[in-house]
């Protein structure tokens, strides 16, 4: 588990928003799973300009929702197919065939729930899984509970939640009591997870998410468990050794001072010429490819290799290799 503790609510949403383009540049065909509430709306927002910009194409992205409210339609303002929607979907060039959330609108829970899971079980484990954090720990709409869940299932939202998601409603009444959700097991599976917190209402069930003994009655502290799962926070100092390691780069991390500053790096260790990147596995790698790939036919061919074998041993510091290819 990698924690990256960031200045402000800005800061944490280009960081993430980095992660989620670097996995979209190197897997054009990513399946991404996808998140709601308050925390990951910067991201979205980074993500559409990113997009407008022209660095990013979704055109042959698949999105998978964690959650639904049940009862809910997706014409509902308060649904999160409509947040999806008028966040994201509806603002880049995704094909919105591709795009799943589950179907608030089916009564039957067994039925919905079944559909969702078949559907997941198709498409395979999302690349990378964003997730925020609930006040009493939940993750997706998996609730504090005796045990964890495998799949898709309905949920009974507990009190704090709906405290916590009136805000969005007219008013308490409206918010809906159950919902379906991923289950932990499926967001377990995803090869990558990345997890937004924001704000200090937050710390205290984040330390027990981190720290804390792993237990279904805070359902986020599974994570522990997982290998490859990065904490984007708020916090005082932002640590991104990394990004540095890889390029040799110091100073601010910024995107466009640090392209300019590794390509200087790596023209400095291999001249000019094809460049062929070798870079440690993991997310910390995937930012400094997307950072670089922006300079792939322009400065620099960049051919990235994503694995771990540059890491020999757990906890080294991270390394990368630049040669001329051939
Ligand atoms: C809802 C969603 C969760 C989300 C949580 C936190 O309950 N089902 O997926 O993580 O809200 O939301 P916020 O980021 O607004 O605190």
């Amino acid at each position: 588990m990698q924690i990256c503790k960031v200045k402000n609510y800005q800061e944490l949403s280009r960081k993430a928003a980095n992660l989620i383009a670097a996995q979209i540049i190197l897997k054009p065909d990513s399946i991404l799973g996808l998140a709601t509430g308050s925390s990951p709306v910067g991201t979205y927002e980074h993500l559409v300009e990113m997009y407008e910009n022209g660095d990013l194409d979704f055109s042959q992205v698949t999105t998978v929702n964690l959650d639904e409210y049940k009862g809910l339609a997706g014409s509902d303002e308060q649904s999160y197919r409509y947040f999806m929607n008028t966040h994201l979907f509806h603002k880049i060039n995704i094909n919105h065939a591709n795009t799943y959330v589950p179907n608030g609108t089916e009564p039957d829970a067994e039925k919905a729930c079944q559909a969702y899971n078949e559907l997941l079980h198709k498409i395979g484990p999302a690349d990378i899984q964003i997730l925020g954090l609930g006040h009493d720990g939940h993750i997706g709409f998996n609730e504090p509970s005796d045990h964890f869940e495998n799949e898709t299932h309905c949920v009974d939202l507990t009190e704090t939640t709906i405290q916590a998601n009136k805000r969005f409603f007219d008013s308490e009444k409206d918010v809906p009591k159950q919902a379906y959700t991923m289950g932990i097991g499926t967001i377990m599976r995803c090869r990558k997870i990345l997890v937004v917190v924001s704000g200090k209402d937050k710390a205290e069930i984040l330390k027990q998410v981190i720290q804390g003994p792993v237990t279904p009655e805070v359902p986020g502290s599974i994570l522990q468990f997982h290998p490859e799962v990065l904490h984007t926070k708020e916090g005082r100092k932002m640590l991104s050794n990394f990004v540095y390691n890889i390029c040799g780069c110091s100073g601010d991390w910024k995107i466009d001072s640090f392209v300019e500053e590794s390509i200087k790096n790596i023209r400095e260790k291999v001249g000019n010429g094809k460049v062929l990147c070798a870079l440690s596995g993991g997310v910390d790698s995937s930012v400094a490819a997307v950072l670089l790939s922006k300079a792939v036919g322009n400065q620099l061919t960049c051919v990235f290799v994503d694995h771990g074998l540059l890491r020999k041993n757990e906890g080294d510091e991270v390394e990368a290799v630049f040669r001329p290819e051939g």
